[in-house]
């Protein structure tokens, strides 16, 4: 049988891993999909810096949408990367009639909807895995593996980078600039690193990740994003004495008024495996009421490792070129017409516990009105820490680790003591999560 003809559209980091991945594995790749699979034609931005061993044998373009209109490719494979021109040249391929493999977690968290219902219409596959937490098979764990399972949570640690400038930062005490230049060079950073560490690439996986796991509609839009820009090595130090780690966290959650759909710091009990997550790997932990706990762990980026769950996607394509479009598995893994309408509930309805941290005057009862206001609004407190002051400075550090608590009611009592005129400064909240049995 003649081999299935890819289109490689972007060869960066994940493409030129993706080419290498291809070439190097191919016999035991075809041993598994049942067919050949060669990279017949491939588009960069760039010709002259396309140094790719192998490449030369390869059709090669700088116009990405002359691949996508090769009558003889049967897959593309878009890994360019970012919302424009990678949405519609993903949308020419399928109008095209061909699959598509794609690495773009921006593009399928914005754009997702639109792309799966032009696909289901046309009876083409188009399969995502290398968009969530890079090398680990997240989408096939939780689209089929837990396919049994009512899922009631899911957090995940799914940015490699803002994981590894957290982990540098406590072991090393490094700078945060410095620890996010490495990150950039060393390809695991998105092309603007704001969308690393402001929580937004984790947010478009969280969003890909909730809408599988809860059979809802992608909602980018509603997913609250928070960074890590603001994490103090005073808060990772007081944290700990607490056992506690802070780690950058997408949330989501079934509540009976919603899904929980958030991305911020978070507290985790260091006892817990996630927490010891370090580096530049990420981690998911997800419950289904049948299977408890279960945890996945793995390289979130790089180039290989991505290549490792595009490649493993392509052969999922060829092995279904075949099978009946109506009869694969779903995008979003509940069938389209049985997606649920949940709501996506406000911030201010979120329950979490939370750590406070704020900065008192050393004066008496500044912490009798810090605890009347958290009391008056019904918020109970778990542990108080207090510090010495840093450097000679006559003000205190003050933590406080609340118990669950409604968001609005949480920003109703902060405002309230940022109001004090004992209380310098802002509140710092990180939210926190126990992440056990529930
Ligand atoms: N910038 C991403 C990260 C790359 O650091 O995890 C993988 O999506």
């Amino acid at each position: 049988m003649n081999p299935v003809k890819v289109g490689l559209l972007g060869l960066g980091t994940v493409g030129s891993g993706t080419f290498n991945v291809l070439n190097g594995n191919a016999t035991e790749i075809a041993r598994r999909a049942g067919r050949g699979i060669r990279v017949s034609h491939a588009a960069a931005r760039d010709l002259d810096r396309s140094t790719v061993p192998g490449i030369d044998a390869v059709d090669l373009t700088e116009d990405a949408f002359s691949v996508v209109d090769q009558p003889d490719v049967d897959i593309i494979v878009e890994l360019i990367g970012g919302y424009e021109p990678a949405r519609e040249l993903v949308l020419r391929a399928i109008a095209n009639g061909k699959h598509v493999v794609t690495a773009n977690k921006a593009l399928i968290a914005l754009h997702g909807n639109e792309i799966f219902s032009a696909a289901q219409d046309r009876g083409v596959m188009v399969a995502f895995e290398a968009a969530v937490a890079g090398g680990i098979p997240i989408i096939k764990a939780i689209r089929e593996g837990l396919a049994g399972n009512h899922i009631q949570w899911l957090a995940g640690i799914i940015n490699g980078t803002g994981n590894f400038i957290l982990s540098e930062m406590r072991d090393k005490g490094r700078d945060f600039a410095d620890v996010l230049a490495e990150a950039q060079q060393l390809g695991y950073a998105e092309a603007d690193p704001t969308f690393d560490v402001e929580g937004i690439d984790a947010a478009h996986k969280l969003t890909i990740m909730a809408s599988i796991a809860f059979g809802i509609p992608l909602q980018f839009d509603k997913t609250y994003t928070e960074g890590i820009s603001n994490i103090t090595r005073e808060d990772v130090g007081y944290a700990e004495e607490l056992g506690y780690r802070i780690k950058h966290l997408g949330f989501s959650r079934r509540t009976e008024q919603g899904i929980e759909l958030r991305v911020h710091p978070t507290l985790i009990p260091e006892r817990r495996l996630i927490a010891n997550v370090d580096g530049v790997m990420n981690a998911v932990l997800i419950h289904g009421d049948a299977v408890g706990p279960t945890l996945y762990y793995g390289a979130g980026a790089g180039s290989k490792p991505t290549a490792s769950a595009v490649v493993a996607d392509i052969v999922d394509v060829v092995r279904m070129l075949t099978s009946d479009p109506e009869n694969r598995v779903p995008h979003l893994a509940f069938q389209p017409d049985a997606l649920s309408d949940l709501p996506i509930l406000p911030m201010e309805d979120v329950q979490t516990a939370c750590y406070l941290r704020m900065c008192a005057a050393d004066r008496p009862g500044v912490l009798a009105d810090v605890t009347r206001i958290l009391g008056e609004r019904g918020i109970s407190i778990e542990a108080i820490l207090q510090k010495e002051p840093i450097d000679g400075a006559t003000d205190l550090p003050v933590i406080i680790l609340t118990h669950t608590v409604r968001e609005g009611q949480m920003n109703d009592a902060i405002a309230a003591i940022e109001a004090l005129d004992t209380i310098k400064d802002s509140v710092t909240r990180i939210r926190l999560e126990h992440l056990g049995r529930e």
